[in-house]
């Protein structure tokens, strides 16, 4: 199956959503480096939907803090400009994602930045940020599959249950899978280069020009995914992990547990 043929898929939908506004703004915010945390809070304040959401959540039990925020720039200098920046790409993505692709993508695209964001603070990379929202968004390609019949799509999700890999399955199904739908979805969305790489090497990060990055969000969907105490990585995959994570079961209880409190306090918004 070709990109044309994929290409075809997402012109019949004409309810294809764009990407929210303040998401490809605030994403354009975490990329440049000349930018701080006054444009982002610009980029927020004109939002008003958004600016409530955000500070509800800067405010909820997720975050503990004993002093209540009442501005973007507060929120900001108290929590720092990397959690204040996920919170808004989770808060813009929640009605788009929740709407299109159901709870459990949901569900499960939190639960791996969470975990992403996790490890890439235990590498030490002040850039985690990034690998929350590449988590966020590393399995959007499905959305489409959603939209266009999900019923097919549930097939898929059987057969990969049942013992097939998740990308054969959709192959079998649809012709293709949704990593490659995720590549042309990103180029639509003129997402950045990072993310669509991620979007379409998560599944195989030795191919991706950014590996630490899509090594960090395979391990991660790996971890949220899949309940065993040992993460059986391919052997294509491991000369470019470069890093381990021991104690599965202990990371995977502490990513799952701060998730489900995110997703709570993000589902009361
Ligand atoms: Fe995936
Ligand atoms: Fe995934």
């Amino acid at each position: 199956m070709s990109v044309d043929e994929i290409k075809k898929i997402l012109n019949s939908l004409i309810e294809l959503p764009a990407m929210p506004n303040v998401v490809t703004k605030a994403l354009s915010v975490i990329k440049d480096p000349n930018s701080g945390a006054r444009d982002l809070s610009k980029v927020v304040s004109n939002d008003h939907a958004i600016t409530v959401e955000l500070l509800k959540m800067v405010n909820s039990p997720f975050f503990g803090l004993s002093q209540n925020i009442q501005t973007v720039d507060q929120a900001i200098a108290l929590l720092g400009f990397n959690e204040v920046k996920s919170i808004i790409l989770a808060c813009a993505m929640k009605p788009m994602m929740t709407s299109q692709c159901g709870k459990d993508i949901w569900e499960h695209s939190i639960n791996t930045a969470i975990a992403a964001e996790t490890i890439a603070k235990k590498l030490g990379r002040r850039d985690y940020d990034e690998s929350f929202a590449q988590g966020l968004m590393h399995d959007l390609g499905k959305m489409v599959f959603e939209m266009y019949n999900s019923k097919k799509m549930t097939e898929a999700i059987m057969l990969a249950r049942g013992g097939a890999d998740i990308l054969v399955a959709e192959k079998m199904v649809f012709g293709f899978d949704h990593t490659e739908v995720g590549n042309v979805l990103g180029k639509r969305w003129e997402l950045p280069k990072q993310i669509i790489s991620i979007m379409t090497q998560h599944h195989k990060p030795q191919a991706s020009e950014f590996k630490t990055s899509a090594c960090i969000i395979y391990l991660a969907n790996r971890i949220v995914q899949d309940p065993s105490p040992l993460i059986i990585v391919e052997p294509e995959v491991q000369p470019h992990l470069g890093f381990e994570i021991t104690n599965v079961d202990g990371f995977r209880r502490q990513v799952l547990d701060k998730a489900r409190l995110l997703l709570r306090n993000l589902n009361s918004l």
